[in-house]
């Protein structure tokens, strides 16, 4: 038990530190976000979903998304039991981290029970857990075992979930994610109804980084963008490209042109 605590403090201010280098090396002179009480605006970051890339590769494929312009990665872990399909857990991302050691890991957590495994992520890296508030029966005490072991907290809401069911914890989120399809797999069609709930969050938080999720692309990022949403995520129209770099420059443009013209606007 004593010698368990360095370990822990020590994985959580490495994994804090990560998070400041990604905070100040991906937008200098743009605005940052912090949490829902934090004070300042939220910035445009795009983090392709690897679900759909060539998985026998992962670290060639995630590289691939670093230098094709992505600001983070959004890996997602599913159980068989939350959503109907099984992907990985953190003995890859154990395995992922050394090989891209400033890499923002954004873990899309699509289990039951997400408290099991908040700890295992912490240690193999993890740099935001983020949970589904229908697989939570505690939500302030998951909150509170996330931020204590060093990641940014976020909370997922399933297209049938509304946005209210949240609300009365809104101080425990960094991160709320807006799921645009069924979660449980990729290449599914965007479900532009669920704007009006990153609409409602945009304009009750405007420090809140709102997250994306599900058949994000080119052709539907305007109306993402001009909802309100600055962290997006973007499966298969990224990693399907011929030219992901492209995909990437085209959803930040989107992005970026809405945030500054709602910053015109205030
Ligand atoms: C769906 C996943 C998503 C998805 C993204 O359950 O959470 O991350 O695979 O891929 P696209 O953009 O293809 O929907
Ligand atoms: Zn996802």
């Amino acid at each position: 038990m004593i010698g368990k605590w360095p370990q822990r403090l020590l994985s959580r201010l490495h994994s804090r530190l990560r998070i400041d280098i990604y905070r100040v090396s991906k937008e200098e002179g743009a605005t940052e976000a912090s949490t829902m009480s934090g004070h300042t605006l939220p910035c445009c970051k795009i983090g392709p979903s690897i679900l759909c890339a060539d998985l026998s590769c992962l670290a060639d494929e995630c590289r691939k998304m670093i230098h094709s312009g992505a600001d983070y990665l959004h890996l997602d872990v599913m159980d068989g039991h939350f959503v109907p399909n099984l992907t990985f857990g953190h003995p890859v991302v154990k395995c992922l981290r050394p090989k891209m050691p400033d890499i923002y890991f954004d873990m899309h957590m699509m289990v039951q029970n997400p408290e099991k495994w908040v700890e295992s992520m912490a240690d193999a890296g993890a740099n935001q857990y983020t949970f589904h508030v229908e697989a939570c029966e505690d939500i302030p005490a998951l909150c509170r075992k996330i931020q204590e072991s060093g990641m940014r907290v976020g909370v997922g809401l399933k297209p049938g979930t509304p946005v209210e069911t949240i609300l009365p914890y809104s101080d425990l989120f960094d991160v709320v994610l807006i799921m645009t399809v069924e979660p449980g797999f990729g290449g599914q069609s965007f479900m532009e109804d669920m704007m009006s709930k990153v609409q409602y969050l945009r304009t009750n938080f405007p420090y809140l980084d709102i997250e994306v999720d599900g058949g994000v692309g080119p052709n539907n990022i305007d109306v993402v963008a001009e909802a309100g949403a600055n962290m997006i995520v973007s499966g298969t129209a990224i990693t399907g490209a011929s030219d992901p770099s492209q995909v990437i420059a085209l959803l930040r443009n989107s992005v970026e042109n809405a945030i500054q013209k709602s910053q015109l606007e205030r």
